[in-house]
């Protein structure tokens, strides 16, 4: 993809499945990524089989203060941020009215306010150099809804809402803001829905116009077009990855 090659990724939650994956192709077009993830571990795998280099931070997403630390250590490492990839997200599958407000507050601090902080941790460079792409992750789920993810789904719908003004605010300064939602997808996440509720996993796939999971790969693709130059006069725009699941 055009535009590309050279340009340092921040790609949160690149410890595993989608955001690995995002990391990962981003590498192959040519840019060093800093892959940011609370596990550590995870994030150096990723790191390690990254084709254009990158460093492993350890941060969480829901901390402005965090993420100001991991930009400011990625652009030791590695140079500007020009490109920012919000993947870190966490759910858990149960009834809203089983849900404790623990729980609510969890969800609404990685997937939410986790997208909003990060976000803010990049916007300072970027504005002054008046150039960058940012892509959130956000889910089906917070376009149509899904059940037994009631609060994620509202999370994730607030995302939406999120990027479309932050891209209405920022496009002046050349700065790109668009939201990719997935669909089910095959990652350790999954895996842990289709454990605690195997027919719910079942159910998913059945709704599904193209009858599969998608793989984490094919997410990291319109991941990879919006951060492109391929995508130069895209702004606050959701694109659903997702077999057809949702059509709008
Ligand atoms: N897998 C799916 O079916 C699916 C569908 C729609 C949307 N999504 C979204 O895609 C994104 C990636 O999901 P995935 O399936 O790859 O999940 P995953 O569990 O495989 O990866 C999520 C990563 O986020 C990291 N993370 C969690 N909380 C964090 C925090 N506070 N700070 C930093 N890192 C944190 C985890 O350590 C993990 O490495 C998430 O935002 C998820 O909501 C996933």
């Amino acid at each position: 993809m055009r535009g590309l090659e050279g340009k340092v990724a921040m790609v949160t939650g690149a410890a595993s499945g989608i955001g690995r994956a995002a990391a990962w192709r981003l590498g192959e077009e040519g840019c060093p990524v800093a892959a940011v993830d609370l596990n550590l571990s995870g994030a150096q795998e990723t790191v390690a089989k990254l084709a254009s280099g990158g460093c492993a931070l350890q941060a969480d997403v829901a901390y402005l203060s965090a993420m100001q630390e991991a930009v400011a250590e990625a652009e030791r490492s590695l140079g500007a941020v020009r490109i920012l990839v919000c993947c870190a997200g966490w759910d858990k599958v149960e009834p809203f009215v089983e849900s404790t407000e623990a729980t609510w507050e969890r969800v609404i601090a990685i997937n939410l306010k986790g997208v909003i902080a990060s976000t803010r941790a990049v916007l300072d460079g970027m504005i002054e150099r008046r150039d960058g792409a940012i892509v959130h992750i956000s889910s089906d789920a917070g376009r149509v809804g899904s059940s037994g993810e009631v609060v994620y789904s509202g999370a994730k719908a607030g995302i939406i809402g999120f990027s479309k003004a932050v891209a209405r605010e920022v496009a002046r300064f050349g700065i790109r803001v668009n939201v990719v939602c997935p669909g089910p997808t095959d990652t350790p996440m999954l895996q842990a829905t289709k454990e605690a509720n195997p027919r719910l996993a079942e159910a998913l796939v059945k709704a599904i116009p193209f009858r599969r999971l998608a793989r984490p790969e094919e997410i990291a693709a319109a991941v990879a077009f919006f951060a492109s130059a391929d995508a130069a006069y895209v702004t606050g725009q959701t694109l659903s990855v997702s077999g057809g699941l949702t059509m709008a």
